[in-house]
């Protein structure tokens, strides 16, 4: 051999050497595995859980929640397995709205706290791994606010921070307000103000007069309060009401809809001037720059994000995300079609359409969401029966992209539907009258959280709680459900766990009908099992072929089963004959055979 082959050789071995050092072994395989993973920022796959603070943990024994009683409890979140939680308001109030009427959006409300419990919520949070999301009202504030209260007097610079209007004469010559708006909340949209001798706008109670953001000083004002809160260390907002944010400027009626004969009722008229106004868009996208320069600014902690609350149609939904020419809005825009789209009378194909749709009007690279439950919606229990509460929970946890809970639903806790109209202090139920109040009050899935079987269900050693709990806390609670071998908060947790799968966090999907009473999905991605998750929505045993679904025969085996199933976790199954139970789901891997 000459030396110059005998270089060549060696270079050769080398090269092999090299590559041979290169080429993924079974441990390397995970960690490029985990690196692309990596990829996923944290609020794309997360668990955010919502937080009633009102009703969640009270340290005080006023019979109130609290941000200490919340910090008690955040270790329960952490071992849970929750990402994230976005608190409902803390924030000085009158209370009138339960803190969505907001005095001081820069304080907390002494009743849940001081700063430096909010300061020690989140440094306790961080250290256990938990971001704090805050719930961003921008609509509107307290009528006591000191904005409203120098509007109201016409105080320099703030002549102009809410929506005022003047009145209009009717045929007797009594004043009337400018227009036919209403509330959401019953009743017309404007308020008079003695002092000020002009009404002002209102979209929510008359306690919440709506600001002005046609005005640049109240913009201004408004992302101080963000700024304010995100150098104190949160993750992001959620952002209130916000398709209410613009009014049509002339003031036109709005045409009548045709849906109710009741004048006062928000369904009288089709909101075409007071929601979903294009400029909404246009806050939107500046929250968001603000946000992105936020954590461009301070990258030492992940990306802040913005989760909205807008109750809208898909397309105005998808514009949230990213408008048509590319500019980027909420990363959020809250998915509310579990609650709004689907009920109990739901088929199987009413489920498939209802995620499907999502997903194809959804721009390309944003993260789905999905809410199941929250404080203003009857519970998962109420809705669609306490029977489907470990289906309705698999599915949120398999489906791809973001999962909300909203507090107690890990439980499957129940409305209490028998809160007294004495009892009852949810705005629009009282407006609604001792009729109809049970129509419309939230009272019933804002009760206190079911921690145990001891006084008040473990929530307040009060003599009295702000609102009362549901009876059923002696069987319905969290520490019985910790200590049952089988309850739905295991369920829950088996489902998180399972949850951080790779192939669950950017596994491809596909979803079908089976029939009318059993739809199917499945989360495939190479090197992993494929994940099939089958749900029976309706109230009678199925008898289920799963062969098509899944190509040919292959081996299920059981992964995640509800407290009532005959199957357990482990139990391989037949693809071609597989009974579930009435509203049974399952999360099965599929064994390559
Ligand atoms: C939406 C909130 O979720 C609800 O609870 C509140 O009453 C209204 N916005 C008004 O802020």
């Amino acid at each position: 051999m000459s030396p110059g082959h005998q270089i060549i050789g060696a270079i050769q071995l080398l090269l092999l050497l090299l590559c041979s050092l290169l080429l993924p072994t079974p441990s390397m395989t995970s960690l490029l595995k985990t690196e692309t993973d990596d990829f996923i920022d944290w609020w794309q796959h997360a668990v955010f859980y919502q937080i009633y603070p009102r009703s969640f943990k009270d340290s005080n024994g006023d019979g109130i929640g609290d941000l200490q009683g919340i910090i008690s409890k955040l270790p329960y979140l952490a071992e849970t397995g929750i990402t994230a939680t976005w608190l409902s308001p803390i924030f000085q109030s009158p209370m009138v709205d339960f803190g969505y009427d907001i005095s001081d959006f820069k304080s907390i409300q002494s009743e849940y706290g001081s700063m430096s419990d909010f300061e020690e919520l989140v440094h306790t949070a961080a250290r256990l791994g938990i971001k704090i999301i805050l719930d961003f009202v921008p609509n509107h504030s307290s009528n006591q606010h000191e904005w409203f209260k120098k509007s109201a007097a016409r105080a320099a610079g703030f002549e102009d921070y809410y929506v005022w209007a003047d009145g209009q004469l009717d045929e007797l010559g009594v004043r009337q307000p400018p227009n036919n708006w209403q509330s959401v909340f019953y009743g017309s949209a404007w308020e008079w103000n003695e002092q000020r001798k002009q009404y002002y706008l209102h979209q929510f109670t008359k306690e919440q007069p709506d600001l002005n953001f046609r005005n640049p000083v109240v913009v201004q004002a408004m992302d101080e309060v963000l700024l304010f809160w995100l150098n104190k260390g949160v993750a992001g907002f959620r952002i209130d009401a916000v398709n209410h944010l613009f009014e049509n400027e002339t003031l036109p009626d709005e045409p009548l809809s045709g849906q109710s004969t009741d004048p006062l009722s928000y369904d009288y008229t089709k909101h075409i001037y007071t929601k979903d106004l294009p400029e909404v868009l246009s806050m939107v996208q500046h929250w968001r720059k603000l946000l992105d320069d936020y954590t461009a600014q301070h990258p030492e902690d992940s990306t802040r994000i913005m989760m909205t609350e807008a109750y809208a149609g898909l397309t105005e939904l998808m514009n949230y995300y990213e408008d048509s020419s590319g500019i980027m809005g909420s990363h959020l825009p809250f998915n509310f079609h579990f609650i709004t789209d689907v009920n109990r009378e739901s088929d199987a194909r009413d489920f498939v359409y209802n995620v499907e749709k999502w997903l194809i009007y959804m721009p390309r690279g944003h993260a789905a969401n999905w809410v199941i439950g929250n404080h203003d919606n009857p519970r998962v229990a109420s809705r669609f029966g306490s029977a489907s509460v470990d289906a309705m929970n698999m599915l949120l946890m398999t489906l791809p992209g973001v999962a909300v809970t909203y507090n107690g639903e890990e439980l499957g806790m129940e409305d209490y539907r028998d809160i007294s109209w004495k009892e009852t202090v949810d705005p629009p139920a009282r407006n609604a009258g001792e009729l109809k109040f049970k129509m419309v009050s939230r009272d019933p899935v804002r009760t206190p959280f079911q921690w145990s079987n001891a006084t008040n269900a473990g929530f307040s050693e009060a003599a009295k709680t702000w609102l009362p709990v549901h009876p059923n806390y002696l069987e319905m609670n969290l520490e019985a459900q910790q200590q049952a071998a089988k309850s739905h908060y295991r369920v829950y947790r088996s489902l998180i766990e399972l949850r951080k799968l790779p192939i669950l966090r950017r596994g491809k999907f596909s979803i079908e009908p089976l029939s009318r009473a059993v739809f199917a999905f499945k989360r495939t991605l190479k090197d992993y099992d494929t994940i099939i998750v089958v749900i029976n929505v309706s109230g009678k045993e199925q008898l289920v072929n799963l062969t098509d679904f899944i190509d040919r025969p292959q081996q299920l085996i059981v992964e995640v089963a509800g407290v009532d199933s005959s199957y357990e976790p482990g139990q391989a199954l037949s693809s071609s004959a597989l009974t579930l139970a009435a509203h049974e789901g399952l999360v099965c891997k599929l064994l390559e055979t």
